[in-house]
């Protein structure tokens, strides 16, 4: 079964509306009110469309209140049935100081095919297409690293990985550095990070460490219509988590992922960015127009395209 490539531009339409929204907030110091501006206007405009769609990944669970809750229902009720993972606003720090990489993200899958991920912390790796068992979230670096680099037939020395700038990645960043590898060290947005493994020119091997479980599921579709590797563990660290991951069906606390595992069948996938990064220009407003870019990938129809548009702002 494939998802109607009608809604390609539907969904391109919800995260560049959110991405706009947001982008009012931009540098003022506040990721709450980016996000809740990003927030109110993906739910508002998931809502006119013909689909049942159930937020599988969302923005908290509906005690704690957000709009977008995990297991909300959106859209008129009168199409198909989808899944819906949703970032209205990823990046939130990059957002509130007017930085680099804010985008506004979701990923949508016919119903029951895409992974409903725990809101905990995922330990993560991607690559470019690899052979089957060359990278794995259980060797150790050193044997992904020269297994990566034989097989790109590059030197170790020319091998730059992607890695979160955190306290919890200090053990890795050392031994990394020590094999020789070239470290490009991010301080947010680990979606973007990810999908940097995705085309040669972005000049990332390889992305590794622990960053959001929702946003490795996000990262993964997108992954996913690339042929890319990724594979995903999350981390069930505290009572809360363990209590919740069983509420949630999962037995195996240690069970690594396959991305296949994460997004199944068809997927949409669209990130407009908010403020520019290295993957895509942010919303540029001029007059009574916005200039918006969206990475857009559709699986089934082999579709990986940045698509600009200039759309009037609607008052
Ligand atoms: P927000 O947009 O919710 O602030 O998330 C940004 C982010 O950097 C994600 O990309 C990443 O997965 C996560 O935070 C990492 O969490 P932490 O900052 O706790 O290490």
């Amino acid at each position: 079964m494939s998802i109607d490539k009608k809604y390609i531009d539907q969904f391109i339409n919800v995260s560049s509306m959110a991405a706009l929204a947001s982008s009012y907030l931009v540098g003022k110091k506040d990721k709450i009110a980016a996000d809740q501006a990003a927030v109110d206007s993906m739910r508002s405009e998931l809502n006119k469309i013909n689909m049942t769609g159930e937020v599988v990944i969302g923005e908290g669970s509906l005690d704690e209140a957000p709009m977008l809750y995990t297991g909300e229902f959106l859209g008129n009720k009168k199409g198909p049935s989808f899944d819906i993972a949703v970032d209205p606003l990823e990046g939130t720090n990059f957002a509130a100081n007017n930085l680099p990489g804010a985008i506004s993200v979701i990923a949508i899958a016919e119903k029951g095919n895409l992974f409903n991920a725990p809101e905990t912390y995922m330990d993560k790796i991607a690559t470019g297409k690899v052979e089957n068992g060359l990278i794995d979230l259980d060797y150790t670096i050193k044997k992904n690293i020269s297994n990566l680099a034989d097989f790109m037939n590059k030197d170790i020395l020319s091998i730059t990985a992607c890695v979160m700038d955190r306290p919890r990645h200090k053990g890795l960043i050392e031994e990394l550095k020590m094999l020789g590898v070239k470290v490009k060290l991010i301080t947010d947005g680990d979606v973007l990070g990810a999908l940097y493994v995705s085309n040669s020119k972005f000049n990332v091997d390889i992305f590794l460490g622990i960053g959001g479980g929702p946003e490795g599921v996000l990262a993964a579709a997108a992954l996913d219509a690339y042929d890319c590797h990724f594979q995903g563990r999350f981390i069930f660290d505290n009572d809360k988590d363990i209590s919740d991951a069983n509420k949630m069906g999962i037995t195996d606390l240690n069970k690594k992922y396959e991305l296949n595992e994460i997004v199944k069948g068809d997927s949409i996938f669209c990130a407009t960015g908010i403020t520019t990064s290295e993957i895509l220009s942010g919303i540029d407003i001029n007059g009574n127009n916005y200039t918006s870019e969206t990475l857009v990938t559709h699986k089934n129809s082999n579709l990986k395209e940045i698509i600009k548009k200039i759309n009037p702002i609607k008052k």
